[in-house]
């Protein structure tokens, strides 16, 4: 079974950060092969693997809706094509949806690329969805769980109310999500004077601020590389993982 931990929270918050940081504790936890999906029209989670900057698969809706013909079932020529978009590495690949939202809603083709994508999913161990705020492409997702949802927020009044919303965007999506986690964040370095507590959501972790994180992101570095020891945040997140996230046998 593929375990699906998606990412959400507002911009700026840390969710490619954390997203990445998720990647590589699992990939220190010995969960291989993982596939890394960037839902952020923004993409920007291949330079934090370094990898190269992917074509977004999210423009296959308008491409292949105006393609008719062809020896080529259109169901076998979304998923080769969005096998040739994948950024591969050594044990992370990564989709990119990009922009590509067509003014309309191509139902037939979006149900393509959706099973397209679950296929492929299927495919490996883990995967990690670094969303955009509005939860998009979670909520065009076919009913395939999402074992964790974490939504990453500062421990400001704000950036806890901002985490609410999300919470309820959730429900109102009704994603079909096992357990929703609270991970706490510091970009900025302020101190929270929030109270997460109310939120009633189970924390994950509380990262604290850690400007090794921005230094290895500008270095151009792999975040899978950053060894344990070097990072309190990465450290942190990868407690997380194996006390949270794995399931016994993970
Ligand atoms: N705990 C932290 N300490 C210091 N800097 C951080 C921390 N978390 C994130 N950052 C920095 O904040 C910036 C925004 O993070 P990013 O992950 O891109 O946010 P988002 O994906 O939510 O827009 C990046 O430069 C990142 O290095
Ligand atoms: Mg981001």
């Amino acid at each position: 079974m593929t375990l699906r931990i998606a990412v959400a929270g507002k911009g700026g918050v840390g969710k490619t950060t954390c997203s990445a940081l998720l990647l590589r504790a699992l990939v220190r936890s010995g969960v291989r092969p993982l596939l890394a999906v960037d839902a952020d029209p923004n993409m920007n989670l291949h330079l934090l693997l370094s990898l190269p900057l992917p074509r977004g698969v999210g423009s296959l809706r308008e491409e292949q809706r105006t393609r008719v013909g062809g020896a080529v079932p259109l169901t076998d020529r979304i998923i080769s094509e969005v096998h040739r978009r994948l950024s591969e590495g050594d044990v992370v690949d990564l989709v990119a949806m990009g922009r590509g939202e067509g003014p309309g809603c191509y139902c037939y083709v979006n149900n393509l690329l959706r099973e397209a994508l679950d296929r492929i999913e299927g495919g490996y161990r883990a995967v990690v969805v670094d969303n955009e705020a509005g939860m998009e492409h979670l909520s065009r997702r076919s009913g395939r769980r999402i074992d964790h949802l974490v939504l990453v927020g500062d421990p400001s009044p704000r950036g806890l109310e901002a985490v609410a919303a999300l919470r309820e965007l959730a429900t109102e999506l009704a994603l079909p999500v096992g357990k929703t986690w609270l991970l706490l964040n510091r970009p900025y370095g302020a101190p929270g004077r929030g109270t997460p507590d109310a939120l009633g959501i189970p924390l994950l972790a509380a990262l604290p601020h850690d400007p090794r994180l921005p230094s290895w992101e500008n270095e151009g570095r792999s975040f899978l590389d950053l060894p344990p020891g070097e990072s309190p945040a990465a450290d942190a997140v990868a407690d997380a993982l194996r006390a949270s996230l794995l399931g016994p046998e993970g």
